[in-house]
């Protein structure tokens, strides 16, 4: 089979090497050249944990390819997977569709003949029809089909989730959609991942749904994790408690600084206004949305609190910037309303993260950036963890307040255990225990 990626960023790279691996032959398209001569060159425009290598085999065996020409990658595509972003539209919370719409108008021009034109891009109900849409007007007689096939890794770990899947959605309204999808994803039958045929529908507002609530469970345990802190209980032992209920399930329930990154943001608020738009409204979502936004404010009040009562000039060391671990993502981090705050009080402000590539054009510039965790530590008042790194579990506490000026740690994702920390010496808090 061949396929045609069009996008190549974090779902449209992955994808497209992860099916390369399963043995089809996939061409990867996007417009931003100095992305595809990067590619071609074996530079990984983004961190992912593997990539560089499973892309660079496939592209050694021959199945993967990179070019900025679209007729070139829809040639002879059995599929053509839009993969493109779809961020939040300036103004009013909806999904900007402007990428989709126009690269499925691209793809139906350079169709030269049947081929299934599947939506992977998180995309609101609705937009499937309008790509038909569009499909009909451009092209009305190249036999396209239009399906959906949201997508569902996870950064950090998405290879591991595209070729483990829990189960893959595809929203489909003919058969020939639903057999050439089916095709594609055979190697994970023999995995048993179910695989849902649904309407394109409904294959939407699965992604959406499952987006927001997962975004509603982060926010339910960092809510409890407030109400710990009260009350002198435990948020890991309460969240352990919890998730041992089957109906309740254990993922997702580690509290922190407030859910960011490329996908839960975004989705959340076009969820909400998609259903608003529908005289449907959900309310659980608008509000998990509120709730989220005030918290990740609420943490730097927190961290100024900490620095004394004229936190002008003092010095915080801050660890992780990125959303979450193993990514170099900035989209929608935490650290982006956390760090302009810190910045704007007159705090001087030293990051560091192992992946910093997208992290200083995403910062004000007064933020610097050390090479090192103990490097940024180096003559601070307070410390604060943002993103849980692995590396940090492992700094030694001893070296740590070396390097320290001061003895404040804001722990805001829990890596550290409480009492190791005060009995090196550090007035230590963290989210949700005593
Ligand atoms: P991204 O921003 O990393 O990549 C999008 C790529 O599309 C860019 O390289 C851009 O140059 C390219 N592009 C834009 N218009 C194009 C066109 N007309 N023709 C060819 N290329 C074009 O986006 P990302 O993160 O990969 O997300 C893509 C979609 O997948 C979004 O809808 C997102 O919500 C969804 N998604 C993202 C996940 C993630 O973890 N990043 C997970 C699951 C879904």
């Amino acid at each position: 089979m061949r396929i045609a990626m069009i996008g190549a960023g974090y779902v449209g790279l992955v994808s497209g090497a992860c099916f390369a691996e399963f043995g089809v032959d996939v061409t990867v398209m996007d417009v931003d050249p100095d992305r595809i001569a990067g590619l071609r060159a074996g530079r990984m425009p983004i961190y992912e944990p593997g990539l560089d290598t499973l892309v660079a085999e496939n592209v050694k065996n021959g199945r993967l390819s990179f070019t900025t020409d679209l007729a070139e990658a829809v040639r002879g595509a059995d599929a053509v997977f839009l993969a493109v972003g779809t961020p939040t539209r300036r103004g009013d919370g909806h999904a900007d569709l402007t990428y989709v719409y126009a690269a499925a108008e691209q793809v139906a021009k350079a169709a030269e003949g049947p081929l299934v034109l599947v939506t992977k891009s998180t995309v609101p109900v609705g937009t499937g029809r309008e790509v038909q849409a569009i499909v009909r007007r451009v092209r009305p007689d190249a036999g396209i089909s239009v399906a959906s096939n949201p997508e569902f890794l996870r950064e950090g770990s998405a290879i591991g989730d595209f070729m483990r899947p829990d189960r893959v959605v595809i929203g489909v309204d003919d058969a020939r959609a639903e057999a050439v999808l089916k095709r594609l994803y055979r190697p994970l039958y023999l995995i048993e991942t179910p695989v849902l045929s649904v309407s394109i529908e409904s294959a939407e507002l699965i992604k959406y749904a499952a987006n927001a609530f997962l975004a509603t469970k982060i926010t339910f345990i960092n809510e409890i994790a407030d109400l710990c802190e009260k009350v002198g209980a435990d948020v890991h032992d309460v969240a352990r408690g919890m998730g041992l209920d089957g109906r309740i399930g254990r993922k997702f329930l580690h509290p922190g600084p407030g859910y960011g990154g490329s996908c839960f943001p975004k989705d959340t608020l076009a969820l909400a206004r998609t259903a608003q738009d529908a005289g449907s409204p959900v309310r659980l979502v608008e509000t998990t949305i509120a709730v989220n936004e005030a918290r990740k404010a609420r943490m730097a009040e927190r961290i100024l609190a900490a620095l004394g009562p004229d936190p002008k000039g003092k010095r915080v060391a801050v660890l992780g910037v990125t959303f979450k671990p193993e990514t170099d993502d900035m989209r929608d981090a935490p650290s982006l309303v956390i760090l302009p705050r810190l910045v704007a009080a007159g705090v001087s402000v030293v990051a560091f993260d192992p992946q910093p590539a997208h992290a200083r054009q995403a910062l004000p510039a007064a933020v610097g950036f050390a090479e090192s965790a103990l490097g940024a530590a180096e003559g601070a008042d307070a410390l604060v963890v943002l993103t849980e790194w692995n590396e940090f579990r492992a700094l030694p506490p001893n070296r740590l307040k070396a390097a320290m000026k001061g003895d404040v740690i804001l722990d805001l994702r829990n890596v550290w255990d409480p009492a190791a920390m005060r009995a090196a010496g550090f007035t230590y808090s963290s989210i949700g225990r005593p």
